[in-house]
């Protein structure tokens, strides 16, 4: 079966991603520095696996390392071809993700998620492999007021963290068209991923700040904080919150899976695709639902505008869908369940 080298593996998508490549057969090369995840999201995998009656034995290699550091990402393709487990195509995960530090530290994200991919890019071109699918973000997008966003929509991020992703997005493209028959790259832009995988052995565990409005959801549930702050009551939208497009972990990371079939089955490309449901939900609508599917009660309060949003982010997800035949399957009770389920079972994350 294929290699696949998976940058971030050990991360919230990168591991759900790595799960399903070993469901399918593939032998994973992981390289992760462990910043915000842990290595025991990946001990987990085989656990889930061996319970499907999967043998996860050499089929995971798991390196500790950091993509700034050419050296680190050379030793694994080597490793792959001492092995004879040639690394057939990457997977790129591996990246800093906080909006809110990349204005106050934009040195580095710039380094980690450029340095890194040119890093990365440099060492595909030494050992010839000319694959990748890379994690991009809707963060790219220049917002819009009521619209789904489309692939041919106006790029403005406003922030250094969607720059890093915008400009990594232009730098693959470059390199496709250096040679546009030899390279095969895909960079997804992923709208609101959250949720765990159904067991609820792996799942979103971030190490630093979390500010986004899952986690906090689950973290108020567990009564790890008191309330939910809602940034705003104001916005155009049906009940003043502002709308995003929730999906599942397990949805994106098959979308993953389909891409890169898609890449392997047809000629060389370069290929921008949204990965999302295509349906709004609001942060109100997103507790209550939570709240109705675990029977659990989630206090809230109104608070100021969130300096940065958007009263509307919904993907148009039809190019994805009619190139990839790729349909999210799980629905917003799904995430809710599923999230929760991840929380009971692990309160401290993959911490003991
Ligand atoms: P994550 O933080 O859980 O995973 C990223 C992984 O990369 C972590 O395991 C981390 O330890 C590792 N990493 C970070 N810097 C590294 C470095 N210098 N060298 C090696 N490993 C390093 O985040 P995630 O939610 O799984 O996101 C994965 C990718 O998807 C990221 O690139 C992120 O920007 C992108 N993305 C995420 C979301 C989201 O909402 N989760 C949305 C859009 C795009
Ligand atoms: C969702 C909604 C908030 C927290 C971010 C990144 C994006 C992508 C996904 C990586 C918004 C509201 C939030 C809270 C709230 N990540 N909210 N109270 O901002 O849509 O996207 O994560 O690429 O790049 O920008 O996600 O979860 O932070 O916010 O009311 O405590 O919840 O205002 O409307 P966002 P989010």
């Amino acid at each position: 079966m294929k290699s696949i080298f998976v940058t971030g593996g050990a991360g919230f998508i990168g591991s759900h991603t790595c799960l399903l490549l070993l469901e399918k057969g593939h032998i994973v090369f992981i390289l992760d520095s462990f910043i915000n995840s842990s290595e025991k999201s990946i001990t987990q995998i085989s656990i889930i696996l061996k319970d499907k009656g999967i043998d996860t034995n050499g089929k995971i290699y798991l390196c500790k390392g950091d993509i700034n550091n050419l050296e680190d990402i050379e030793k694994v393709f080597q490793m792959s071809i001492e092995l004879n487990k040639e690394i057939e195509s990457v997977i790129h995960f591996a990246g800093l993700k906080s909006v809110f530090e990349s204005v106050i530290n934009p040195l580095i994200y710039w380094d980690t998620n450029v340095g890194g991919t040119i890093n990365l890019l440099k060492t595909m071109k030494k050992f010839k492999c000319r694959n990748i699918v890379f994690s991009s973000s809707a963060t790219v997008y220049k917002s819009k007021l009521k619209s789904e966003l489309n692939e041919n929509d106006v790029c403005v991020p406003v922030n250094p963290y969607g720059d890093t992703k915008l400009t990594i997005e232009k730098f693959l493209k470059d390199t496709y068209k250096s040679s546009p028959n030899e390279w095969r790259i895909a960079c997804l832009r992923y709208f609101n991923p959250v949720g765990a995988h159904e067991s609820g052995l792996i799942g979103e565990d971030p190490l630093g700040r979390a500010d986004n409005l899952y986690p906090r959801i689950t973290k108020v549930a567990s009564g790890k904080i008191d309330s939910i702050k809602i940034f705003g009551s104001d916005w155009p939208t049906k009940d003043g919150t502002c709308i995003r497009d929730y999906i599942h972990v397990m949805d994106v990371a098959e979308g993953h899976l389909y891409a890169l079939n898609y890449l392997i089955k047809e000629k060389p490309q370069f290929l921008t695709l949204n990965l999302g449901t295509g349906k709004g939900t609001s942060v109100l609508e997103l507790i209550r639902n939570f709240e109705k599917i675990n029977n659990v009660r989630i206090p809230f309060i109104f608070d100021e505008r969130r300096l940065g949003d958007n009263a509307y982010v919904v993907a148009d997800n039809s190019y994805a869908k009619s190139i990839l035949n790729w349909i999210p399957q799980r629905t917003l009770n799904d995430i809710c369940r599923d999230g929760w389920n991840w929380q009971l079972k692990n309160p401290n994350g993959f911490s003991v």
